[in-house]
Parts: C-alpha cells; structure tokens; sequence
C-alpha cells in the first residue's frame, strides 16, 4: 500500500501553490514498487527526495508479488520504478512486457554490461545497481572448511544430516540451482539437487538469517545463504549475534572452478510510469557514488558501479578483499528456472 499522504482539498492547494509559487514542484513525485526488504533503505529513498525535490512514495511486497499486481493492474498501474532482488525476476517481468525500455547515457556508462538487461534498439530494460553472493556458512566445531568449498561438495555423503536451506523455490535458491545447471548440465544437477536433500538436517524453513543461526546453534553444521545476511550478523553489536558470528566459518564456494553465484537487486521502469521521467531521474541516482556507497555500507552489498570506493570491514573479512564470482552473465541465470522447479518437484526438495 501507500503510505498515506494527507488530503488537500482544492482549495488547500490553491492556498499552498500560491504561497510556494511553484505548481510543478507539487507534482514531482515518483512511485516504486520494492521487493527490497531492508529498513536501512529509508535513508536510500530520503536522501533522493532531499537532492532532486521529487517524493518517493513506496508500495512493499516480494518479487513474484509486484510482478503479479503490475500484471493485474495493467495500464492503470500507478508503478513507474519496479525494484526486485532477484536477475531471474528481472528477467521474467521483463519477458512479461512489464518494462519500459530506456536509453540512459549515464547508467549505461555506469552499469557493467553483465549486470543488465541486453539492449535492443528501444533500449534497456533493467539495471543491476548491487550485487550479492550465495554463500556458505558452517559449525567450525564439526565442519572442516575443505569440505565445503564447493556447491558440488554440499550433496556430497559426507555431508549427511547437516546441511539447511530455506526453500528450494525461493528466488535465491532458484537462481543458484539455475546458475549451477549451466555448469553441470540438467542431469547431472538433478541428481547433485537429490544429494542435497539427502544431507539435510532438517526439513527448509525460514529465511537466510535463520540457516545461520541454526548453525551457530548446532542444529545444522551448514547452510547456504546470501553475504549481506551474514554481514549484517558480523556488523551487529548485539551480544547475542557476536556469538553467531564467532561460531560459524564462511566459505566463497567454486573459487577453484567457475567462481561463486552472484545475483543482484536491479530495478527497471514500468511500462505504464505516470512519471517516466522521475524514474529514470531515480535509477540514475540509484547509479551514483552516495546511492552505491549506500548498497555497500547501508546493506552490505557490493555496488554494481566499478569505479566506486566503499570500505566495509564486514565485506573485507569475509572475501579477504576480493573473490571470483560466476562468469555467466546474470541475466543468463533465470534460464533453467522452470525446469529447476521440475527437479525440486521430483527429488522432493520442499
Ligand atoms: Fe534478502
């Protein structure tokens, strides 16, 4: 929902405009549609309306959920900016013809070429601003770290009875196992899916934070989660989380093969924007050193930006500075989506 603004009446207005002076400065608004479910994004969108003038009015909800309300509300969506957090639901709002392409000097000179959308003549039509990576934690009192530094090593036998996931139809988990069949093959991810659910320590349930807290807690010895999570924990001054963050290990898997999966939270402009203009105003914000120093300090994520500068001593410690990410390009990784799903359908993974 929108956040409620309060109602002026005409008169009202006619009042305000004439002591402001400025019709158009009461237009500017722009509204996005977030799956971004961080508090800390409050000072993303604030510090937007405090450079350009143009208010930011929200509506919340998961990926699969915006993209289903701008689907159901067709031209009369009120929708000009869509961000998700997921390149698989980039992909599918933007095969559903739910996005505007645009032509952005600025972000096209910002964004790298594999963290977007391929151009067609009309332009681009979705954005990677941040990345993240799908990481593994484990019990560095039962675990050894070589033997999970692998994706492929997590279905392995010797991992019986400890590994926890949240569910295999997650966004996250779909596009890892979407990015792992274009290494492995159909076949051969299948059976390393049903190796997964063999190990497990539990039933999926929960979110990220809660694989990792089982973890510390001793009920699973590993999990699978995105970095920002695990940041967030490491960053945290809490007596309870230092304790998380002391007892559980972090590996970047695939550094040896074809690199560690790497999504990212991207935003497109939608089809039927009211204000197309303020959209495309706030995504070139979105590309610029404070909005990017944001993803990385504020949430924990890498920017999409290249050139930018950002310390994040969460980030550091957990890479060591650097690590090799995925080559695939990212929008490549909602390819095998739909039979993914098939597999976790047939080897059970809930
Ligand atoms: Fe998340």
């Amino acid at each position: 929902m929108f956040k409620k603004v309060p109602v002026v009446t005409a008169l009202a207005t006619a009042a305000l405009l004439g002591a402001v002076g400025n019709a158009s400065a009461q237009d500017q608004v722009v509204n996005l549609y977030s799956a971004r479910h961080y508090q800390t994004d409050e000072a993303l969108y604030s510090n937007f309306t405090k450079a350009t003038g143009i208010k930011v009015n929200r509506v919340d909800a998961d990926d699969a959920g915006i993209l289903a309300r701008l689907k159901a509300e067709g031209a009369a969506s009120p929708a000009d900016v869509i961000l998700l957090v997921d390149a698989a639901r980039l992909g599918k709002g933007d095969a559903d013809g739910l996005f505007k392409p645009i032509k952005s000097a600025e972000l096209e000179a910002a964004i790298p070429a594999h963290l977007r959308a391929s151009a067609s003549a009309e332009g681009t039509t979705w954005f990677g601003f941040s990345t993240r990576a799908r990481i593994v934690v484990y019990d560095k009192m039962k675990v050894k770290k070589a033997d999970v530094d692998s994706y492929e090593e997590l279905a392995d036998p010797k991992n019986k009875g400890l590994l926890c996931t949240r569910s295999g139809a997650h966004p996250y988990n779909l596009s890892l196992f979407s990015g792992v069949t274009e290494h492995l093959g159909e076949a051969k991810t299948e059976q390393w899916l049903k190796g997964l659910v063999a190990n497990m320590a539990r039933a999926p349930k929960g979110g990220d934070t809660d694989q990792i807290k089982a973890v510390a807690s001793g009920e699973c010895g590993i999990a699978l989660t995105n970095s920002y999570y695990l940041a967030r924990i490491m960053r945290s001054n809490a007596p309870e989380d230092k304790l998380v963050a002391d007892r559980v290990g972090v590996v970047f898997p695939n550094q040896d093969s074809w690199g560690t999966h790497v999504n990212i939270a991207g935003a497109a402009v939608a089809k039927n924007a009211k204000n197309p203009a303020n959209a495309v105003k706030f995504m070139e914000y979105l590309a610029g050193a404070d909005a990017q120093n944001y993803f990385a300090n504020g949430n924990n994520e890498w920017p999409a930006v290249p050139s930018v500068k950002f310390r994040n001593p969460a980030l550091q410690a957990m890479t060591g500075g650097s690590f090799k990410s995925d080559t695939i390009p990212v929008s490549a990784i909602g390819n095998n989506q739909l039979k993914v799903q098939q597999m976790l359908d047939r080897v059970g993974y809930k």
